[in-house]
């Protein structure tokens, strides 16, 4: 691994966005978000705790200038360009799907709470709620049990514009009927803080994590949810950040100049692409494919609908790795673990009743073991199929097979005393 001083990484990258000598319609100051969050594999070493905190609060202001209020063009525009442009590069639906699948994670989550023990309110945050379609897809899920009585849900978003127009589709999505709303505002950061420890049932979130800079918004998130309680978060996700030979090959295929690419390459001292896609898993790299052909098409609808450069670099995480910093921080991703909260030993006792045959199973498939395991994963599987909230483990892989790009993942604070 090579060290870049950070002082010449920011110089670099100031003068190549000052310049505009990549040429492509994006912003280059966000980049420093990404070197931060794939600090290791860029080989820059800040020399101090002052130079991190520096960068973290460069990337922190490119976010913002990214979705805060008084950009030239308001943030729901863009989110209609992501939209249209994810559909026209071929991930069609992958927005709705993922939004979909939270609805139906809320309500199979709310489901086997209220089976457990049912409680008059459940409170719901939504956290980067865009023009409110992840709001509204949750609430379409509840509708059909009147689940949603249940709900207290509070919106908050960096842009006054997507808050409004999310008010205004729950409105719609209501019409006059019967809801609890609360429009909480503002940056995650400071909406998260303001809320009581332990105050919140569910969060729910698409498309927003891989905007945060560091992982401290996981701390918060488990600071405010109960215990027990979810964070349902979809996300695109993509490995392209995380070296700079990836970032290049990308710039590359977005149409960059040829002069400033050699110059990032030589800076970076990127090496070779192959050796870094060995490393990658085969949804990774199609994944990498995928947010290519995502973002050649959203460049083209920046030029052709007028709207102002993107901050193209955006800090995505393989969903492994974003599972990876959820466990570390101390939200319970396992599955069995989750089902245990709420079926306790049953669901061992179910499982065991089901390996029962594995001495008959073992007999007739002696010759092949890989049989056994397959008869046995499949009677398991019957098992688990029969406790409601095994409809969770439906999220793998589900919305865009056969990529990593979009993935709902779903956590749980684990309960106190266990
Ligand atoms: C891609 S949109 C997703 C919107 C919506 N969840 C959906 O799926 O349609 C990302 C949203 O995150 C919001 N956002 C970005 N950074 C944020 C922050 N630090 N705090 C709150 N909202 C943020 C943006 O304003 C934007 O509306």
């Amino acid at each position: 691994m090579t060290n870049v001083d950070f002082d010449r990484v920011n110089g670099f990258l100031y003068e190549l966005d000052t310049s505009k000598r990549l040429r492509i319609p994006i912003v280059l100051g966000s980049l420093s978000r990404v070197v931060e969050h794939a600090l290791p594999s860029w080989g820059v070493v800040p020399a101090s705790d002052d130079e991190l905190i520096a960068l973290r609060s460069l990337a922190e202001a490119s976010y913002f200038n990214e979705w805060g209020d008084g950009r030239p063009n308001p943030p729901s525009q863009w989110i209609r360009a992501i939209k249209d442009a994810s559909h026209s590069s071929g991930l069609v639906g992958v927005d709705q799907g993922l939004n979909a699948t939270i609805g139906e994670f809320v309500k199979l989550v709310i489901l086997a709470m209220n089976e457990k023990d049912k409680r008059d309110e459940y409170r719901l945050i939504d956290i980067g709620c865009g023009d409110g379609e992840t709001s509204v897809s949750v609430m379409r899920a509840l509708f059909v049990d009147n689940l949603h009585e249940q709900i207290e849900l509070r919106i908050s978003d960096v842009s006054t514009d997507c808050r409004q127009r999310a008010e205004k589709s729950l409105e719609t999505f209501f019409r006059g009927r019967e809801h609890k709303l609360i429009s909480s505002g503002g940056i995650e950061k400071d909406v998260l803080t303001s809320l009581d420890e332990g105050s919140v049932d569910i969060i729910i979130s698409n498309a927003v994590f891989h905007h945060f800079t560091d992982e401290s918004y996981i701390k918060r998130i488990l600071r405010v949810l109960r215990s027990g309680g979810f964070v349902i978060a979809g996300d695109y996700h993509t490995t392209v950040w995380h070296h700079p030979v990836l970032v290049a090959s990308f710039l590359e295929q977005l149409g960059a100049n040829a002069d400033a690419l050699h110059g990032f390459r030589t800076f970076f001292r990127t090496g070779n692409i192959a050796d870094i896609n060995s490393k990658l898993t085969k949804e990774e790299i199609q994944a990498n494919i995928e947010m290519v052909a995502f973002w050649r098409e959203l460049s083209r609808l920046i030029i052709t609908r007028g709207l102002d450069p993107s901050p193209v670099f955006e800090a995505h995480e393989s969903s492994q790795q974003r599972l990876d910093k959820f466990r570390a921080n101390g939200l319970e991703t396992d599955l069995m673990e989750i089902m245990r909260t709420f079926y306790g030993e049953k669901i061992d006792q179910e499982i065991e009743k089901a390996r029962g045959p594995r001495a008959v199973a073992s007999a007739v498939y002696q010759a092949s073991d890989e049989g056994v395991q397959r008869l046995i994963t499949a009677r398991t599987r019957d098992v688990l199929q029969g406790f409601p909230i095994w409809g969770l483990q439906k999220a793998k892989g589900r919305i865009h097979p056969g990529s990593d790009i979009a993935r709902v993942i779903v956590a749980q604070k684990p309960l106190v005393g266990k």
